[in-house]
């Protein structure tokens, strides 16, 4: 799974959660956790792997990967391919996620947010799932994804569903 803008990770627990009440002989879990301030986050982040996920999931059974990515650089998401050996680990990944992390991107940046959103979406294998996860109400994150779900889906990049 890819957790963009994950800071210290808690969707990862939440994930962990989910696979274990919902699909119980999941096993093996490969996280590529990134976020702008990936070596800012490394504390807690650590605290997140270290203590509270392994309550959740044999430890010998995840791996986690830190990787700085910057959503708001013009080709970041394309570099990624160059991130995981040119193998696209990102793109064949089951799940991609942003969670709480769009409302912090200010409308100047939709532009470039927008050209690396619909970079991933190219990136994944079919059968694959985005996941975008945000504060209702602000009206700067709905004008993004509204943009973001006409482009993806004039392009057939993806079926968008939406849960309010
Ligand atoms: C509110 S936190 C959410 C953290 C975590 N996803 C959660 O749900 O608790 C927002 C995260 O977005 C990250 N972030 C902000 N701007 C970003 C950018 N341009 N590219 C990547 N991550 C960014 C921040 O570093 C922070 O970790």
């Amino acid at each position: 799974m890819n957790l963009f803008g994950c800071g210290p990770a808690p969707e990862l627990c939440g994930i962990m959660q989910f696979l274990k009440s919902r699909f119980p002989r999941s096993e093996m879990i490969v996280a590529h956790l990134l976020d702008i301030a990936s070596e800012g986050w490394m504390y807690s982040r650590q605290i997140t792997l270290d203590y509270l996920a392994p309550t959740l999931w044999d430890k010998q059974l995840f791996e986690a990967h830190a990787i700085h990515f910057d959503l708001s650089r013009s080709g970041s998401a394309a570099a990624l391919a160059a991130v995981s050996g040119g193998s696209n680990a990102i793109g064949e990944a089951s799940l991609t996620m942003f969670q709480n992390c769009l409302n912090e991107l200010p409308r100047r940046m939709h532009k470039v947010v927008t050209e690396n959103i619909l970079a991933l979406l190219r990136m994944m294998k079919p059968g694959k799932i985005m996941l975008v996860i945000d504060r209702s109400k602000y009206q700067n994150v709905v004008d993004l994804l509204l943009r973001i779900c006409s482009l993806a889906e004039e392009r057939a990049l993806v079926k968008v569903l939406v849960f309010d």
